[in-house]
């Protein structure tokens, strides 16, 4: 029986890594991406840390005809992990059109293809963005899907809805996995988190201050209701994150989904302010980091962190590494990127 595995988006940040947690699990990978936010560089970097290079395919999913080709091509595969998206909260509300096209477009047309080749499995790449700000914390599962704040989010909740209203009419089965906030890197700093242009995001934006690449960082707002006024998230180590997709491809492949869909937050269940993540970074790096604390960025949310009782008890695992791990692999990553 074929263990290939389609992975889409496999250049990109969480997409890389899962990759070689797939590779080192016995998988046969193969990637599809059209590189618009990766490096091809990322496959000799990932066959560096496992000895394999991945397959590649370079293709726009959100163009049907090249992607029911992709299938065409390997109709032997056995499952797909989902992540090829645009992701940029701030980008998604100055352009929707091009995050409803690219994000639920792609989507459309990757179940369009397993459906032609009778391919029933797929982990999608979700995200807590779906909660809002969650009345209840920590958030559970249960917890209900509140009006989108932004295009990006929207994309995953209708993608969300797509993938549950097709599995109740055809023998399509997913596990859905809503990442909380991923940061740091890879051990051998050779895979990473990769921006193009100005980082969106907390934890590439404090390296790239420290490495001398920008002056130093925004804090967006202190005068939030936490304890020191900084808003609140679940980091979570983005290897941890990485394995729970590999656990919930061997689920679906052994059969031991308990439903065609499940959801799974994937968060340490522990939320740190921002100040935290800084004096995490200034401990693990020994460096002092500039930031200045500005206006409240629109659409942040003041504090969400995970439950992840149900993750660790019905899917089996739990996040392990902890937030120094998370800032230092983060540096090492950046030192990396600037000696190359
Ligand atoms: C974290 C905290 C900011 C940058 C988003 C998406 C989510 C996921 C992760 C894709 C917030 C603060 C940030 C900066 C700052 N994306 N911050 N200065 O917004 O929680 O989540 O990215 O899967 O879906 O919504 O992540 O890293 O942008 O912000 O003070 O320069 O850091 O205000 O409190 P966010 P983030």
């Amino acid at each position: 029986m074929s263990k290939k595995i389609l992975v889409t988006g496999g250049t990109g940040y969480i997409g890389s890594h899962t990759v070689v947690e797939l590779q080192q699990k016995g998988f046969e990978v193969i990637v599809a991406d059209n590189l618009s936010n990766s490096s091809i560089d990322v496959l000799d970097n990932i066959a560096a840390i496992t000895g394999i290079r991945p397959l590649f395919e370079k293709v726009d999913l959100a163009d049907q005809e090249p992607a029911l080709d992709l299938f065409n091509r390997h109709p032997d595969i056995r499952a797909l992990v989902h992540f090829a998206a645009f992701k940029a909260v701030g980008e998604s509300v100055a352009d929707p059109l091009k995050y409803y096209r690219n994000n639920v477009g792609s989507l459309l047309n990757i179940l369009m293809g397993m459906h032609a080749h009778g391919i029933r499995n797929i982990v999608f790449s979700s995200s807590c963005t779906v909660y809002g700000q969650p009345e209840e914390l920590p958030v559970k599962e249960t917890a209900p899907v509140q009006t989108a704040a932004s295009p990006y989010g929207n994309t995953k909740q209708i993608s969300e809805e797509i993938i549950t209203d097709t599995s109740a009419v055809t023998p399509l089965q997913c596990i859905i996995l809503r990442y909380f906030n991923p940061i740091g890197a890879h051990e051998s700093a050779l895979i990473g988190e990769l921006p193009l242009g100005v980082p969106s995001n907390l934890m590439p934006y404090i390296t790239q201050t420290a490495i001398g690449k920008r002056e130093f960082l925004n804090v967006w707002g202190d005068d939030y209701k936490t304890p020191d006024g900084t808003p609140i998230r679940d980091y979570i180590h983005v290897v941890d994150l990485a394995q729970a997709h590999v656990i919930s491809i061997e689920r679906m492949l052994e059969e031991n989904n308990q439903s065609r869909i499940e959801i799974f937050n994937l968060g340490t269940g522990t939320g740190y302010s921002v100040f935290d993540v800084i004096k995490s970074f200034e401990r693990t790096s020994k460096l002092k980091l500039a930031y200045k604390v500005m206006a409240r960025r629109p659409g942040d949310v003041e504090k969400v962190w995970a439950d992840t009782e149900y993750a660790n008890r019905v899917l089996g695992w739990k996040a392990g590494r902890g937030l120094d791990e998370m800032t230092l692999s983060a540096w090492n990553w950046e030192k990396k990127l600037a000696s190359w």
